[in-house]
């Protein structure tokens, strides 16, 4: 980071203005902590519950456009939406199925959807040049042919990206096989799907004003929201529940984990199933990741409450440095499920390293001086931002190829994403110098956090065309950290 120094009291006042001066009492725990804090999270009463976006499946019709919503208890916000409601359908498929998305755009501005995580043809997959303009719509054909899993879906066009999701579009996207059907995971009520996103407010209004060293830092807000209600509960059961988490916030990461010490059992990232789930008491994730996991609320008395948190990690700017609540559940159903989970879940074949033709090497720590920008560094990959005419990168379809991802000088943090493919995550050296559970299944988005280096390989499918790789803390994309990939 080389922009400007941090203005170390932003937004202090403000935040005494919009919550009084309690806050402070409640969300700072030293006076040390809060120099350099413009933004502690702010948590609410975990009283309002949980909405579940309905369903849809094969032919969908999604309608951007601005609505108004109760996304803080009591207050109507006004925000941008595909449906009357919040956050978008969970769209909801089998693997084989085709699947038809009419988005119409009643906004007034350019949008665009993107897929991310399927492996759809380039034309249909949501580049950042195809886009509908106001009044105008686009028809998407999506053939499904990939594992089980959860992908999601949200607006891609170019320096728009960020304010679009953080106002509201974004949504799920399902896919379900035969070989995850047979192991009889919870299902119905019993697998919850958790968009997870903060957001700032300026009173009931959405406030998407990122400064010049948020652009450094990612837009971080001050109340989270899973579902679009911030500090939401659910009511569950004594049984298993399988929880989807998607990371959907501009540039939060989470470290997320149970209270009463209940262990993530987790069975899926990004690309689907794990081999066998692993146990875990705590699991990152970053803007753009998916991880699926199974909480044994079996052993838990009625009327016990039970949270999701994030735990604080290594200090990075301004992340990392408070552990909050997040969603809560309360244990006051009954069940009589006699579920428990299975030890293999599914085969992973690995990609031999022997089998890769090539090694490319993305220098993302590094800044470009820019013209035009008020002369400020902007976010590069290989000393690139992005361009719309320019292919950087040309692969050949079938091929195999090692990437790797170098923030070894780097002081951000960056979620590396790929469109068009799922990668297999090889070797983290530098930083945490460790791969964690998800990231021994596949993926498509990958955390670079400062000083690590990350490899991955994939073997590209056979849609050919123009995809990009990016990164998706959104501020940093929209500031031009993308490059386009060819696949020929
Ligand atoms: Cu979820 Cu190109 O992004
Ligand atoms: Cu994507
Ligand atoms: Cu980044």
């Amino acid at each position: 980071m080389k922009r400007r120094q941090f203005i170390k009291s932003t937004g202090l006042s403000t935040l005494t203005a919009l919550f009084g001066s309690s806050f402070w009492l409640n969300a700072c725990h030293t006076e040390e902590d809060m120099i350099g804090e413009p933004n502690w999270i702010v948590e609410g009463g975990f009283d309002r519950p949980l909405p579940i976006p309905p369903q849809a499946t094969n032919n969908v019709k999604l309608t951007a456009k601005t609505i108004s919503d109760e996304m803080i208890s009591g207050k109507l916000t006004s925000l941008l939406s595909y449906r009357d409601g919040l956050m978008g359908p969970t769209i909801t498929v089998s693997s084989g199925s085709n699947v038809n998305v009419l988005l119409d755009n009643n906004l007034l501005e350019n949008t665009n959807i993107h897929w991310h995580g399927l492996i759809v043809p380039a034309e249909m997959e949501g580049h950042p040049k195809d886009y509908a303009s106001t009044g105008n719509a686009l028809q998407y054909v999506l053939p499904i042919n990939q594992r089980a899993g959860t992908y999601w879906y949200h607006p891609h066009v170019h320096g728009s990206t960020a304010r679009q999701v953080f106002m509201g579009l974004a949504g799920m996207f399902i896919v379900s096989d035969p070989e995850e059907a047979a192991l009889q995971l919870p299902s119905g009520q019993f697998d919850i799907p958790l968009i997870i996103q903060d957001k700032r407010f300026d009173g009931p209004s959405l406030d998407y004003s990122p400064t010049e060293d948020e652009i450094m830092t990612g837009y971080l807000g001050e109340q989270i929201l899973v579902n679009g209600v911030y500090s939401p509960y659910v009511a569950v059961a004594n049984t298993w529940y399988r929880l989807r988490l998607l990371n959907g916030s501009t540039a939060r990461v989470y470290n997320l984990a149970m209270t009463n010490n209940i262990p993530f059992h987790i069975i899926g990232s990004d690309g689907g199933l794990l081999q066998a789930s692993e146990h875990e008491m705590s699991l990152m994730l970053g803007p753009g990741e998916r991880a699926d996991v199974l909480v044994d609320f079996s052993s838990l008395p009625h009327g016990t409450e039970v949270f999701l948190t994030s735990g604080k990690f290594s200090k990075y700017e301004l992340q990392g440095r408070q552990s909050f609540s997040i969603l809560k559940f309360k244990v006051e159903l009954n069940s009589t499920s006699t579920f428990s989970p299975p030890s293999i879940l599914s085969s992973i074949q690995r990609i031999s390293e022997a089998s890769a033709i090539r090694t490319r090497t993305f220098d993302i720590a590094g800044m470009v001086g820019s013209e035009g920008h008020e002369g400020m560094d902007r976010h590069a990959i290989n000393s690139k931002t992005y361009s719309e005419v320019r292919i950087d990168e040309t692969v050949e379809a079938g091929t195999t190829e090692i990437w790797e991802f170098d923030n070894s000088t780097g002081d951000e943090i960056h979620p590396m994403h790929i469109h068009g493919v799922q990668f297999q995550v090889l070797h983290r050296s530098g930083g945490r110098n460790a791969l964690i559970a998800t990231e021994r299944g596949w993926k498509d988005t990958v955390l670079v956090m400062p000083g690590e280096h990350v490899r991955i390989i994939m073997t590209f499918p056979q849609y050919k065309g123009l995809f990009v790789l990016h990164c998706h803390n959104l501020e940093h994309e929209d500031d031009g950290m993308m490059l386009n990939y060819e696949i020929v």
